[in-house]
């Protein structure tokens, strides 16, 4: 099984590739990313001299380099995680938004289906949704709820997935699409909320909250939402969505304070700040389709999870303080740089 993951260098992409690896070691994966702000060569470092690995470095919106990658590679399955995934950058500059997620989902689904493919798999978000009121807890998201987006990222998410839709509708590509709460965890670019408040806390720094912090989101370790696309990539249903979420719903200004807590840091750190434009209110997944269907359930608990990710990031200083100082941009370079070295030692 040939398998190309795209934005495995991001977060959930590189979370994804060392579960696949560990749970089908025969699988070949070709990790396919444009190592842009968000990409972090080191972290796939392991693995990079391993057998049935490929990186490759790459734009997903370049038709040329991913259809002479599809010529060479004649993927089985594909499996979309590159991204822009920053709310706040989006806000800012929504354009690469659109390009990298809306065209580039196009390009590697042409590609997909000039070569032919198993599966193509595109890894959505549950801002799709828009957001639930804060006073109606009994309320969800099914994959029937409405697509009705708040920010230039979920937008760029929503048109993707309806591109997704049409390719099946029209072309009959046999894609599936995932639609996943909030995921913290390893390797997690301390842009976002929980890494940035770890980071930032270690380094005695203000805790930005927005607003009164009573903004609601769902959390889910990562591992459990790379379970999930694996369950999906065999067993799924062709032309489905499927929502994944742990019903762990948490007000941003609890998840501050028990980072505070397990670190021993005090709650005077934490700086209320003015409020994201357009702010969602609270994001709650309906997850019983993909329980029901492919017995899907999460095996990490918010409590063990937060513990495990806090310890991680104690245990990894080198990798966020490499990227908050910027160092980790020239990882590539100096990658390159180093083999080229190697092998002229070797002529
Ligand atoms: P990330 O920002 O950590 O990683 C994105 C990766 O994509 C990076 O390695 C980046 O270099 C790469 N990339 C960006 N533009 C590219 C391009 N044009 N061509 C090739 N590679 C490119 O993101 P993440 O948090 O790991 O999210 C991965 C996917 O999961 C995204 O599609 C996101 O919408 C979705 N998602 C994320 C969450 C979450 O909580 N983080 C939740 C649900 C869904
Ligand atoms: P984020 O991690 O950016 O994820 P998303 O916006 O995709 O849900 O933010 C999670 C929540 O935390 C969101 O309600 C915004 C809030 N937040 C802060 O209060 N302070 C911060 O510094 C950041 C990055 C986010």
């Amino acid at each position: 099984m040939n398998i190309i993951v795209t934005g495995g260098a991001g977060f959930i992409g590189s979370n994804f590739i060392f579960y696949m690896r560990k749970k089908h070691p025969s699988y070949r994966i070709i990790c396919l990313d444009k190592l842009t702000y968000a990409g972090n060569l080191s972290t796939l470092q392991p693995i990079m001299n391993q057998q049935n690995f490929r990186f490759v470095k790459g734009d997903i919106c370049d038709r040329g380099a991913v259809d002479a990658l599809f010529s060479e590679e004649h993927p089985d399955i594909v499996v979309n995680f590159a991204a822009e995934s920053h709310v706040d950058r989006s806000i800012e500059n929504p354009e690469i938004f659109l390009d990298t997620n809306i065209k580039g989902t196009a390009v590697l689904m042409d590609a997909c289906r000039k070569y032919g493919i198993q599966r193509y798999h595109q890894v959505s978000t549950d801002e799709v949704y828009g957001d639930l009121p804060l006073d109606r807890p009994d309320l969800f998201f099914t994959e029937k709820t409405p697509l009705h987006t708040s920010s230039p990222y979920s937008a760029s998410k929503a048109a993707a997935d309806l591109l997704v839709q049409s390719y099946y509708r029209t072309y009959r590509l046999p894609v599936t699409i995932s639609r996943c709460s909030n995921n913290y965890g390893p390797y997690h670019f301390p842009e976002k909320l929980i890494p940035l408040m770890i980071a930032n806390a270690l380094n005695d720094k203000p805790l930005p909250v927005y607003g009164k912090g009573e903004n609601v989101r769902d959390w889910l370790y990562v591992e459990d939402h790379c379970k999930a696309i694996d369950l999906i990539l065999h067993n799924g249903r062709v032309g489905e969505v499927y929502n994944i979420g742990g019903h762990n719903e948490m007000k941003n200004i609890d998840i501050v304070k028990i980072i505070c807590k397990e670190l021993g840091k005090p709650e005077s750190l934490i700086t209320f700040v003015s409020d994201r434009k357009g702010h969602d209110l609270r994001y709650a997944i309906d997850p019983s389709k993909i329980h029901s269907e492919l017995g899907w359930l999460p095996d990490t608990s918010f409590s063990e999870g937060i513990h495990k990710t806090i310890q991680w990031y104690l245990e990894h200083r080198e990798w966020w303080e490499t990227i908050i100082s910027g160092e980790y941009q020239t990882y590539y370079e100096k990658m390159v740089e180093s083999r080229l070295y190697a092998d002229k030692s070797l002529k």
